[in-house]
């Protein structure tokens, strides 16, 4: 049974005239680590907010089709206990940490489903390990960098033990060095099993990640695919304003001289073998 189902479902802001998600149909299994692309305004975060119940329980609209994680409605349920099934994490998730200091932070929603203290207390040590935060548990929030605050909100929302991450364009407001990271994060949450849905601009980390890609456009799921299908096709990537993987974009060039560049590499690795099998020396 997959742990996120949707079919056919749509949803319209309350007051807009358009729908922000169209008759879309996704379904995620256990472990899996899936990419969602698409340019601004393709309904990501609407997305994640349906499968959260955020939409339409907060943000309000008109919800169709029919939502299932882990077998529950999340429309229906309160987000509370959705919470403790999946857990999103979005871009400035850092600039909402409010407490003195990691600890408290990665404490304070644990608090509220009255765990015992043992429980509490496991589930805290556990998430400082798996963010690599233990040394910095008792700093206030405000003195990490932009990486570290980030994985600190990653951590609250491990602990809260999601079978699900979500992560909504999770490292968009860090610097180079803090983004990769909460990638290198998300890669080892991946290692251990974790299911990982991950909206993302950084097509050069999916492409290192994800095991299968779906692309919006307008609301709509336009493309869905094993990542390296979805990522070497330059075409549909460049017709909704994403750029392609680097080395991707670079040997669909060479291809259209010439060169036997087939398939298209996705990473700097592959390049290399690529074009040492084409001839071309380094
Ligand atoms: N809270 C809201 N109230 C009303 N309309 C909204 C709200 N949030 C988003 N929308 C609208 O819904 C559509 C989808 O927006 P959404 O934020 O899901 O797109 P996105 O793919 O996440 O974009 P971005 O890449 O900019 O984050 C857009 O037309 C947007 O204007
Ligand atoms: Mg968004």
């Amino acid at each position: 049974m997959p742990l996120i189902e949707l079919d056919g479902v749509s949803f319209t802001y309350r007051g807009a005239t358009e729908a922000a998600l169209r008759n879309l149909s996704l379904s995620v299994d256990q472990g899996e680590f899936v990419g969602v692309i698409g340019p601004t305004g393709a309904g990501k975060s609407t997305l994640c907010w349906v499968i959260v119940g955020v939409a339409p329980q907060i943000l309000q609209g008109r919800l169709e089709g029919r939502v299932r994680v882990k077998d529950l409605d999340p429309s229906q349920r309160p987000i509370s206990e959705i919470a403790q099934v999946v857990a999103l994490v979005q871009q400035d998730a850092e600039a909402q940490l409010l407490m003195t200091d990691v600890e408290k932070e990665i404490i304070f929603p644990l608090e509220n489903l009255s765990l015992p203290r043992e429980e509490i207390g496991r589930r805290l040590t556990r998430a400082l390990e798996l963010t690599n935060l233990a040394s910095e548990r008792l700093r206030h929030p405000f003195y990490l960098s932009g990486g570290q605050k980030q994985r600190v909100a990653v951590a609250a929302a491990l602990a809260m033990e999601p079978e699900i991450l979500i992560l909504d364009e999770a490292t968009s407001e860090l610097d180079p060095i803090g983004a990769e990271e909460v990638h290198r994060l998300a890669g080892d949450l991946k290692s251990r099993g974790k299911t990982i849905l991950m909206v993302e601009h950084n097509i050069d980390e999916l492409a290192k990640h994800a095991d299968r890609i779906v692309v919006l456009d307008k609301g709509e799921k336009v493309r869905e695919g094993p990542t390296r299908e979805i990522l070497t096709d330059v075409g549909l990537l460049t017709g909704l304003g994403i750029y392609p993987p680097q080395v991707t974009q670079v040997s669909h060039r060479l291809a259209s001289r010439g060169f036997p560049l087939h398939p298209l590499p996705l990473t700097l690795k592959e390049a290399l073998q690529a074009f040492a099998a084409a001839g071309v020396r380094s």
